[in-house]
C-alpha cells in the first residue's frame, strides 16, 4: 500500500499524522511496539501486506492472505486510566463497522473483539498496552480486517464479498484511520458515546451464546453489553452472571 494515496483528503487530528506501510513483518503490533520504544509519536499507525506471525486473542494465531487485508497497528499514548483499557478494544470494534457502513455494510460488533457480518468474521482486534504508571502509558490497537479476501478455513468474509464489488484497501485504510482518530478523541471524555454505539451495533443482546471461561461452558443469552464491564448472560441452569471480557477463552451464538 502507498502512504500518499492512504493520505489523499484524509481527514483526520491526531491518528495518521505518521504512517508506515511495509511489505512483510512477523506482526504489525511487534512493529508498532519496536516504533514505540523509538520514540514514535501518538496515533501513529502501521499496515503490513503480510505478517508472519500475525496473532489474536489469547496467544492465537491470525492468518491472512497477502495483499488481501488491513493488517493494522495504531500506537496510542493516551492520559486514560487503566480502567478504560477496554474501551481501546471497542473503539478498534467500532471504527471497523464505521468503514464497513462506509461501504454499505452492516457489521456488528461481538463482544468483546470481534467484527462480524452474519455469521462470519470480518475483523478482529488485539489491544496490547504496556503502562508504567496508572495512567501513562502505550497502547498498540491491531486491527485485521479482511477486504478482498480471507483464509478458506473459517466461517469469514471480506468487505468485497459483502458489498459485491472490489474494495480498494488504501480508500479502506484511509476511512479506517479517520473513525480511529473520532473514537480516540472521545476516550478520555464520557462513556455514553462508546457504550451507545457499543449496544445498538452488538450481535449479542437477546440471543442464545455459549462463553467458555476458566475450563467451564455457560450457556445463556445475552441481557446486555457494557463496554467496560464486559457481558451479562442469563444462565440456562438459572441466575445472572457477568462475564469480563479479558477472561472469556471464547463465546459462541448458539
Ligand atoms: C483476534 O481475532 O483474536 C484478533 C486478531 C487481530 C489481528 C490483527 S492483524 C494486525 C495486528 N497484528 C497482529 O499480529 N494482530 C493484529
Amino acid at each position: 500500500m502507498n502512504v500518499n494515496r492512504i493520505r489523499d483528503g484524509i481527514k483526520i487530528s491526531s491518528v495518521g499524522n505518521h504512517i508506515l506501510c511495509v511489505e512483510q513483518c512477523s506482526s504489525t503490533n511487534d512493529l508498532a511496539w519496536k516504533e514505540s520504544e523509538e520514540g514514535a509519536p501518538h496515533g501513529t499507525v502501521i499496515f503490513a501486506e503480510g505478517q508472519s506471525s500475525g496473532r489474536g486473542r489469547r496467544g492465537r494465531s491470525w492468518v491472512s492472505l497477502p495483499g488481501s487485508s488491513l493488517l493494522c497497528s495504531v500506537l496510542l499514548r493516551p492520559r486514560i486510566a487503566l480502567q478504560r483499557l477496554p474501551l481501546v478494544t471497542a473503539l478498534g470494534a467500532l471504527a471497523v463497522t464505521d468503514l464497513a457502513q462506509r461501504f454499505g455494510i452492516e457489521a456488528r460488533v461481538r463482544f468483546p473483539n470481534d467484527v462480524y457480518v452474519g455469521r462470519n468474521k470480518l475483523a478482529g482486534i488485539l489491544a496490547e498496552s504496556r503502562f508504567s504508571s496508572s495512567e501513562s502509558g502505550a497502547i498498540v490497537v491491531g486491527i485485521g480486517v479482511n477486504v478482498t479476501g480471507f483464509p478458506s478455513d473459517l466461517p469469514s468474509t471480506s468487505l468485497t464479498e459483502e458489498c459485491g464489488e472490489v474494495v480498494d484497501r488504501e480508500e479502506a485504510a484511509r476511512h479506517l484511520i479517520e473513525s480511529i482518530d473520532q473514537w480516540v478523541s472521545h476516550l478520555d471524555g464520557p462513556v455514553e458515546p462508546f457504550q451507545k454505539a457499543w449496544q445498538s451495533r452488538s450481535d449479542l443482546i437477546g440471543n442464545r451464546v455459549v462463553i467458555r471461561q476458566e475450563g467451564e461452558v455457560f450457556p445463556g443469552t445475552v441481557l446486555d453489553v457494557h463496554c467496560l464491564e464486559g457481558v451479562r448472560l442469563q444462565l440456562e441452569e438459572g441466575g445472572e452472571k457477568l462475564f469480563r471480557g479479558e477472561f472469556i477463552e471464547k463465546l459462541d451464538l448458539l
